[in-house]
Order: structure tokens, then C-alpha cells, then sequence
């Protein structure tokens, strides 16, 4: 197999861009990739002539208490992965190329950063629109693939295309489950047996969500309240949210009324997941 082609920098990445065969797929990851993140170059591999990945652990995303310095990483791993998903260019720059010593300007994603993760991360959206926003800069791509898992994110992202006026189309992929329906993530490495077993708490809450919606329950409160019973007789979980939200605004409900964000974030034991479905 080919290895291949690995880009560190800006100037070298745009001068390649310009020989890419259009349509150019981008699926911007963090790296320790999982079947999540294949299913998305895969998308990308699908729609597109050309595939563009980047593996940047973005430290503006990240929370001065959260896990940047210990974020799993394995980039032989990944690389491999790509080759073996034909990406013809992989964007691998350092924080110093991405943050210049004078960088100074951010991209503010709104109100919609305001709620879930950006209620319990302050600062986590504003680095997630940035990079992004950077990357799309430098790649300019023709359609960008994120997870579903990261509902709010991809919400997120879509509305920064569209108000900024961004030139290509954001594509949403399902979320990847492992068999037991825990939800793929690199976070998931932190997990020992125990918490392992426990984590499936998640998707057990959101099934019950939709399942009690199914039978005809439509007062959000009680969705919420019933996965909140579920979640609290896990003993190694601890709840930061549970939503029952408009998809677009993600405005709490009242009143399901499809289509309808059911999200969770959840820490188990010292690991904070998310996970989410749409009813
Ligand atoms: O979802 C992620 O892995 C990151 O938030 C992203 C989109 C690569 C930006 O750093």
C-alpha cells in the first residue's frame, strides 16, 4: 500500500490543494481514530475525486481542566488507517503553525454555543469554530464530514458556513455504535472494564427516551425525567445534561415535536461522554 501523503504545512498544503481533482471531501479529526471517524472519509471517499483528512489536537477547544495534555494519540496508527481508506492528502500541522505567536482573532458561534456543551465547556465552541473555520480556510473543500455523535458541533458548524457565508456544504453522518450500542469515541480508551460496562448507561437512557416517545409520551419533562431515574442507579455515572431540544436552535421543548435532539452528557467515572438520537 502507498503511505500517504502527510502535509505539516500551510503554504505546502494550499499549493497542493490546487492540484486536486474536484470534488475535494474534508473530514477534519483530532487523530486515534475509530470506525466513526472511517465512516466519515469513507462518505468523503464516496461523494468525492479528491479526500483531504487533518490530525490536530486543537488546544483552543480544550478546557484548562480537561484532558489536552493526556488526549490519546497514535499517529502511525492513523496513517495507516488513511492510506488504507485511499486519502490522498493528510493535514498534519503543529500548533504553532495553526497559532502563530500574534494569532489573535476567533470565531464566535452565537447563541447556539451557549447551551449544552458550551454551558458546561465555556470556550470549548469558540476553538472548535476557529480551527474549523481555519481549516476550511486552508483546504477549502468542497463538502466537509462530521459525526452525528457530536450533534451540537455539527449544528454548530453548519450555522458558521451558512452566516459566514463559507463557500461548500457540511455533510452529517450517522453516528457508529460498538455492537453493545456504546457510542464510538476516542474517549472511550480511558474506560476500565467497570466503567466499560457502565458507559452503555447512555444509549440505554436515550432507547428508553425513544421508546417511551414511541408509546406516545410527548411532555419533554417526563423524557427527561425518566432518563434521569435511569442514569442515576448506575453508580459510576454522574450526570452533567440530559436535552430534549429543537435540532436547529436547540431550544429545551415543552412538547416533543419531531424531529427532536435527545442529548446526554454523562461522566463515568473521571470520563465525560456524549451521545444523542433524534426522535
Ligand atoms: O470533532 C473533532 O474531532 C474536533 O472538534 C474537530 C472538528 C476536528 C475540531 O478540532
Amino acid at each position: 500500500m502507498t503511505p500517504v501523503k502527510v502535509v505539516e504545512k500551510i503554504a505546502e498544503m494550499r499549493s497542493l490543494r490546487r492540484g486536486l481533482g474536484e470534488p475535494v471531501g474534508f473530514v477534519p479529526t483530532m487523530g486515534y481514530l475509530h470506525e466513526g471517524h472511517l465512516s466519515l472519509v469513507r462518505g468523503a471517499r464516496a461523494e468525492s475525486r479528491s479526500v483531504v483528512a487533518s490530525i490536530f489536537v486543537n488546544p483552543t477547544q480544550f478546557g484548562p481542566r480537561e484532558d489536552f495534555a493526556s488526549y490519546p494519540c497514535d499517529t502511525e496508527r492513523d496513517l495507516a488507517l488513511l492510506a488504507e481508506e485511499a486519502v490522498d492528502v493528510v493535514f498534519m500541522p503543529s500548533a504553532a503553525e495553526m497559532y502563530p505567536e500574534r494569532f489573535g482573532v476567533y470565531v464566535d458561534g452565537g447563541k447556539v454555543t451557549e447551551r449544552l456543551e458550551g454551558a458546561c465547556r465555556p470556550g470549548h465552541f469558540r476553538g472548535v469554530t476557529t480551527v474549523v473555520a481555519k481549516l476550511f480556510n486552508i483546504v477549502r473543500p468542497t463538502r466537509a464530514y462530521f459525526g452525528q455523535k457530536d450533534a451540537q458541533q455539527a449544528v454548530v458548524i453548519k450555522k458558521m458556513v451558512a452566516d459566514l457565508n463559507m463557500d461548500m456544504e457540511v455533510v452529517t453522518l450517522p453516528t457508529v455504535r460498538e455492537p453493545d450500542g456504546l457510542a464510538m469515541s476516542s474517549r472511550n480508551t480511558y474506560l476500565n472494564p467497570a466503567e466499560r460496562r457502565a458507559a452503555l448507561v447512555l444509549y440505554q437512557a436515550l432507547r428508553l427516551a425513544q421508546r417511551l416517545w414511541l408509546e406516545g409520551e410527548k411532555d419533554a419533562g417526563c423524557l427527561r425525567r425518566e432518563m434521569i431515574a435511569l442514569i442515576q442507579r448506575e453508580p459510576l455515572a454522574s450526570i452533567d445534561y440530559i436535552s430534549v431540544a429543537e435540532t436547529e436552535t436547540l431550544d429545551e421543548l415543552d412538547k416533543v415535536k419531531p424531529p427532536a435532539l435527545v442529548s446526554l452528557a454523562v461522566r463515568i467515572g473521571r470520563t465525560r461522554l456524549i451521545d444523542n438520537i433524534v426522535l
